[in-house]
């Protein structure tokens, strides 16, 4: 063929796309299974492949059988056939639309497979990236593009009695690439599953079914033979263009939590197709966003098509595992971003109880960056892509309209804003009243920072054809200031990405829930993103972008899920399962209220009690509460003045995808308790070594510097405690949320800065004042601080007293504190603080506070790009002990510490988890003050009620026992 249809918005020989259903033989054949089905033949399994590197050469060697083997679906880098590219935002091709590249690796799949010669056969591609053309028996069928549709093609006159070969040319790019610019892995293959379906000449083709509150169930023919339709029941045959109506007096309502699906049957001659009907409506009012009259509030995660071993070829079993742990983290919604999951995907939200965000396979943002004025709408404003674009809905809308778990449309992420949304906007409405309409980035304002006005980016933020306001990252402020402030707004407000969850983090999450919780314009958002995309390929442990030599690519980007890879929970993860928690708990005149936050299901739950005040002083008692929606229900607490009240609700029954017994919510109510050990004024003998002063406290020998004020060593009993000396600390080994304010770190040098004095000075006989900086080359000092030394039998009191002198305005301390290292085997803690997990001041709310026991290496965090981790906010008194010694820190208003086998250097310096040295030490910091976590790797700046104080003052009591 010389026409370069991949160089085409167009496809070839394809059915007109239709709501996604397979047929059984009849009712007695049905199951939920569609492999049951007698039409259905899975041509999933062991194919052949062979590469090329245009699709010429393919082409023009389609005759030769291909010899490699490969699995179906799958993605062929995972085979050795084409390189690992992660991009972000830039295309992986010269941009020059619709024109790809003429080296463009095509991979010629084959296989032979049995079938019978039905009335009517159609084979299915459930997704191929990004277009492929197919052959069965030697004969070019057709040409399909859009990576995450479905492609029917009626392969009726090419299939015979018998073996039957298929061959398909599978492009790795396509003037589809241009729209299928996802932040992602660039992933090529049959993807998703492929099948045949036999059916009969006559059969159903398409219909719609809409539902009402009221429990009204319309069906419509859209297109097929008459069909016979029953519901509950009642039968009534429909022709097409007709319309059936069914009525359900008391409907059980479909929710995500209340799943309930009802049975509707379309009967034709020789089929049966079972649709599981959810009966639930969608509406706006009052600017707030109702399910079934209710506000809900959507807890969501982005979900991409992601496994470590197996890319964007994801199975149904690797589907309900995802959605098996976002019912365990309380996640009700999905964000299918940037393209519609699988059919099966929809069907299980169906069946578990999952709202979902449906969003279009497209995406632009490459024109970002592209070509000089750099325009991110650009093909969005040109006419000749309007087509393309309004495909993309088509494929979308047409495919799942019947589900009842996608409760609005995204026509997209990330393409600008420009006149072709009119169209695709047009076409989803023409097409579907019952939905709302969602897209981005017309609806975003951009935040004067001097005078705080928010002003609308694009003139037509008003008039869009969009139904809600939608942002991504807009920060807490924005949304309690600015959004709720605009008197002239009447949408509903939602992120649909928020809480960037990219290596230690996120640490906003408490905030943007207590704004969502504020009003009822308030829908919810959607997490960035369900899980890390960390490649697991002929490597030790997860690679990410540039790991495997591509020039062009976005390093870690793709390392911010808010869970692992392989679907391990991280701390941050804790974090979000705390904040969509469905239950407020607090405590009320001595009593547990807990109060529902859902709009339909009752809540039963065991409530399990634990009350602690001393560490042999521990019981607890347990009880159960049936909750309605909304409602409260106050648990009587047996122990009122105690240090900790921990509570859980666990299930009491196994619910579809959550076992009895798990504990979904969680809460500590505790007392600040000074758990601080007594210092002893005793006598110090002070002495001078050269320049610098010996201290003799009880038994415990320190030397101080008298040159910078560092504590040089510390002895006890003549034994050496410390491996090195003790210093001030003003620098983090950076986290991913680091990723802008690094710069100014960087420009301080604050990794390099060490400890200097003006004076060191003997203020009383047990006390030693440093006058003090911290500075390194180049600057002006970064720190300025009074530091005192005070001796008692059992150890020394710092105190500080410090003013930072940033570079630049708005710059902030990742810490302040002491840092010093010990022999490796100091290797266990204990701890009176937030935990047992890692925290921060904003990342702890799935914490308590309270008495832990843990290792360093237990408590070191292992991020794929290691960085900053295993902190502890709010510690009360932190002691690190080898099998003799304890060096215990404490102070009364609450410290960070960290324990770690590694040096921030080392952390810093390595770039994968699986590549940290042996540990030779522990690195031990006690910090006066750590800042907090945020979200600014793609998210807002930290706020600054988390950032290090620009100065202050504190102490840390340093024990040696
Ligand atoms: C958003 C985008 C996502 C992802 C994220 C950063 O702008 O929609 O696809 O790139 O940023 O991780
Ligand atoms: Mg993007």
């Amino acid at each position: 063929m010389a026409e370069k249809l991949y160089e085409s918005y167009g496809y070839v020989g394809t059915e007109k796309p239709r709501a996604y259903y397979i047929p059984f033989a009849g009712k007695e054949e049905w199951s939920d299974n569609r492999e049951d089905s007698s039409a259905f033949t899975s041509l999933c399994g062991k194919w052949k492949i062979s590469a090329y590197d245009s699709f010429a050469a393919a082409e023009s060697d389609l005759d030769r059988e291909p010899t490699t083997d490969i699995d179906v679906p799958s993605c062929v880098q995972y085979y050795g056939l084409d390189f690992f590219q992660y991009t972000n935002v830039d295309y992986p091709i010269p941009f020059d639309p619709p024109h790809v590249p003429c080296k463009n690796p095509t991979y010629h799949y084959q296989r032979y497979f049995n079938a019978k010669k039905a009335e009517k056969q159609y084979m299915i591609f459930e997704g191929v990236d990004s277009c492929f053309y197919l052959y069965v028996n030697d004969r070019f069928v057709g040409f399909s593009q859009i990576s995450h549709r479905v492609s029917e093609f009626d392969v009726t006159e090419y299939i015979k009695d018998g073996e039957n070969k298929v061959d398909v040319l599978v492009l790795k790019w396509c003037a589809g690439t241009y729209f299928e610019d996802q932040d992602k892995w660039r992933f090529t293959g049959i993807f998703r599953e492929v099948y045949l379906l036999s059916r009969p000449e006559k059969h159903v083709t398409d219909y719609k079914i809409e539902t009402s509150q009221s429990g009204d169930v319309t069906f419509k023919l859209l297109e097929g033979c008459d069909a016979a339709i029953s519901f509950l029941g009642e039968e009534k045959t429909v022709k097409e263009g007709e319309i059936v109506v069914f009525h359900v007096e008391n409907p059980r309502l479909w929710s995500a939590e209340t799943p309930y699906l009802y049975d509707l049957d379309i009967k034709t001659e020789g089929e049966f197709i079972r649709e599981k009907v959810g009966i639930r409506e969608i509406s706006i009012e009052n600017g707030c966003y109702l399910i079934n009259g209710k506000p809900v509030k959507l807890r969501g995660v982005n979900r991409h098509d992601f496994h470590p071993t197996k890319g964007a070829a994801v199975s149904i079993d690797d589907i309900i595992t995802d959605l098996t742990l976002m019912k365990h983290l309380n996640v009700n919604a999905i964000r299918t971003s940037h393209y519609p999951s699988c059919p099966e995907f929809f069907r299980l939200c169906d069946k578990y109880g999952f709202y979902v965000l449906d969003e279009a396979d497209l995406e632009s943002h490459g024109c970002s960056s592209s070509f000089p004025g750099r325009r991110e709408g650009y093909l969005s404003d040109l006419p000749e892509y309007e087509q393309a674009m309004v495909e993309r809905q088509v494929m979308l809308v047409t495919r799942d309209k019947n589900r009842p778990c996608v409760i609005m449309w995204s026509m997209g992420n990330e393409c600008g804003w420009g006149k072709n949304f009119y169209a695709c906007s047009h076409y989803i409405k023409s097409q579907d009243k019952t939905r709302p309409v969602h897209y981005e980035r017309v609806t975003v304002k951009v935040v004067d920072p001097k005078t705080g006005e928010c002003t609308p980016r694009f003139p037509d933020y008003a008039t869009a054809p969009v139904d809600v306001v939608s942002r991504m990252y807009a920060s807490p402020e924005f949304m309690r200031d600015c959004f709720l402030n605009d008197k002239e707004e009447t949408r509903p407000f939602v992120q649909c990405e928020y809480s960037h969850a990219m290596g230690n983090g996120p640490g906003d999450l408490k905030d943007y829930w207590d704004v969502i919780y504020s009003s009822d314009r308030f829908m919810g958002g959607f997490v960035w993103e369900w899980a890390d995309h960390g490649v697991l390929y002929n490597s030790k442990g997860f690679r990410y972008g540039g790991d495997f030599g591509e020039t062009l690519h976005n390093g870690e980007f793709c390392i911010d899920g808010i869970v692992s890879p392989d679907r391990k929970i991280k701390t941050g993860t804790l974090e979000m399962k705390k904040a969509y928690e469905p239950v407020k708990m607090e405590l009320s005149d001595g009593n547990l209220v807990v109060t529902s936050r859902n709009y339909f299901a009752d809540i039963v739950c065991a409530v399990e009690i634990t009350y602690k005040d001393c560490d042999s002083d521990k019981t607890s008692e347990t009880s159960t509460i049936a909750l309605q929606p909304g409602k409260s229900v106050t648990v009587p607490l047996s122990r009122k003045d105690v240090r900790y009240i921990g509570v859980k609700l666990r299930t009491v029954s196994d619910e579809s995808l959550v076992e009895k017994g798990y504990v979904f919510a969680s809460q500590a109510f505790t007392k600040d308790v000074d758990m601080r050990e007594k210092l002893t004024p005793c006598d110090v003998v002070m002495s001078k070594v050269g320049p610098d002063i010996n201290v003799r406290a009880g038994d415990i020998n320190y030397l101080v510097d008298g040159v910078n004020g560092e504590i040089r060593s510390v002895a006890k009993n003549g034994k050496n405690i410390f491996k090195d000396k003790i210093t001030l600390c003003v620098y983090r080994a950076v986290i991913d949320n680091d990723r802008f304010i690094k710069a100014s770190w960087k420009e301080q040098r604050l990794g390099l800065c060490i400890q200097d004095a003006y004076s060191v000075t003997v203020t009383a006989p047990d006390e030693i004042t440093v006058d003090g900086k911290v500075a390194s080359e180049k600057n002006t000092p970064v720190v300025k601080f009074t530091l005192c030394y005070k001796f008692f039998t059992e150890g020394v009191k710092t105190s500080i007293k410090y003013v930072y002198m940033p570079l630049r305005e708005n710059s902030f301390l990742p810490r302040i504190g002491l840092k010093t290292v010990l022999d490796k085997e100091y290797d266990k803690i204990k701890f009176y603080g937030y935990g047992p997990q890692e925290s921060y001041i904003d990342k702890r709310f799935a914490c308590e506070k309270d008495v832990f026991e843990t290792t360093t290496e237990q408590s070191f965090v292992h991020y794929i790009r290691p960085q900053e981790n295993g902190s502890h906010y709010g510690t009360n008194f932190a002691e690190i002990s080898n099998d003799e010694n304890t060096v215990r820190l404490q102070n009364s208003d609450g410290f960070s510490f960290c324990a770690s086998p590694y040096s921030i250097e080392t952390i810093d310096a390595t770039a994968h988890d699986d590549e940290l040295p042996v540990s030779d030490a522990t690195y031990l910091n006690a910090d006066y003050f750590m800042s907090g976590i945020g979200s600014n790797s793609c998210g807002p700046a930290l706020d600054t009620r988390y950032r290090v104080p620009d100065k202050g003052e504190a102490e840390i009591e340093i024990l040696i026992k």
